[in-house]
C-alpha cells in the first residue's frame, strides 16, 4: 500500500582549508541566510543546504525555456571541517570516508595569504588536498571513486581593504605549491623512497602533484585527474554588517550538486 522511498544520500561538498579563513561562517551563511559569529572549530559539522532560486543549476539544462513550473532546487550538505593545523585530519579523512561527495571548497582569506607565511601554510594544505585527491583518482578500481571532484578555492574576505583579487591569489598559490612540490620530492629523495630497485618502485611519482617533472605546477594540471580547480572571490561578511558577496559561489555550487 504504502511506497517507502529509498533513502537517498545527499551530494555533500565538503569545507576544508587553514584556520580563521571563512569556513563555519560560510557554512551558516549558506543554510541559514545570514553569518553569525563563529569560534574556531575544534570538530566537523555540518548542515543541510538548499542552493537559492536565483542559482542555475546543472539540472537547468535539460530544462525548456517555456517551463514555468517550479524550480526544484537542489539539497546537499556541507561538510565543515577544523582548520588549525592538529585538527586537519577531520578533513583529510573526510575526503577519503565520505560517501556521494560532490566537491570541495577551500577557504581562504584574501588579505592574510599577502603575507609570506600565511601563504605558504595554504600552499601546503592545498598541495596535500589536491594531492589525496590525486591518488583517489590514480588508485580507484571502481568508477564510483573516480567520480569528477572539481574544487573551488574560495578567495574569502574581499571586503577588506587589503584582500588580494582572485586572480593574483591564484598565481601565488600555483607559485607556491611549485616550491612545496620541489622540497616534498627532495624529501622523498633523502629518505630513500622511490630509489632505484625500491619495492613497489614508482612511488615517487604518486607522491608528485600533477604532471611528473614539469617545472612549474598549473591548476590545469589537475584535468588529468578529473579534478577541475576554480578560484572565486567573494565575502561571507559584508562592508558595514550588509550582507556578504557569495553569488560566485552558489553558481560553483549549482554546477556540482
Ligand atoms: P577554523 O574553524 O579555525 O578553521 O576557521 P574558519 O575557517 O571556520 O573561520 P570562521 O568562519 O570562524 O571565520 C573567522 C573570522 O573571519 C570570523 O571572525 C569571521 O567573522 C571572519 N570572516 C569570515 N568571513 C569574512 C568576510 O568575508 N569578511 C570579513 N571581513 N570577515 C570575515
Ligand atoms: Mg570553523
Amino acid at each position: 500500500l504504502y511506497k517507502t522511498q529509498a533513502p537517498r544520500v545527499l551530494p555533500t561538498i565538503l569545507l576544508v582549508g587553514p584556520s580563521g579563513g571563512g569556513k563555519t561562517s560560510l557554512l551558516t551563511l549558506f543554510a541559514t541566510g545570514h553569518p553569525s559569529q563563529t569560534q574556531t572549530s575544534q570538530s566537523p559539522q555540518s548542515a543541510i543546504c538548499q542552493t537559492p532560486s536565483s542559482t542555475s543549476t546543472s539540472s537547468d539544462r535539460y530544462r525548456s525555456e517555456n517551463d514555468t513550473s517550479a524550480r526544484d532546487q537542489p539539497t546537499f550538505t556541507l561538510l565543515d571541517t577544523p582548520g588549525h593545523g592538529k585538527l586537519r585530519h577531520h578533513a583529510l579523512s573526510s575526503l577519503n570516508s565520505t560517501s556521494a561527495l560532490k566537491g570541495l571548497i577551500f577557504v581562504l582569506d584574501s588579505a592574510a595569504v599577502s603575507s609570506a607565511a600565511n601563504l605558504t601554510e595554504a600552499a601546503e594544505y592545498l598541495h596535500d588536498i589536491l594531492l589525496l585527491l590525486q591518488k583517489r583518482h590514480t588508485g580507484a578500481k571502481t568508477s564510483k571513486n573516480a567520480q569528477p571532484i572539481p574544487v573551488l578555492i574560495a578567495a574569502n574576505k574581499q571586503d577588506v581593504f587589503t584582500s588580494l583579487p582572485a586572480g593574483l591569489i591564484k598565481q601565488r598559490l600555483e607559485a607556491e605549491i611549485t616550491k612545496v612540490r620541489a622540497t616534498r620530492s627532495k624529501g622523498l629523495m633523502d629518505s630513500g623512497v622511490g630509489m632505484e630497485g625500491d619495492v613497489g618502485g614508482g612511488s615517487e611519482d604518486a607522491e608528485w602533484l600533477g604532471e611528473f617533472g614539469s617545472a612549474a605546477f598549473g591548476f590545469e594540471q589537475m584535468r588529468e585527474c578529473d579534478v577541475e580547480v576554480s578560484v572565486v572571490g567573494g565575502n561571507v561578511r559584508g562592508e558595514g554588517g550588509k550582507g556578504g558577496k557569495v553569488e560566485g559561489w552558489w553558481e560553483w555550487v549549482g554546477g556540482v550538486v
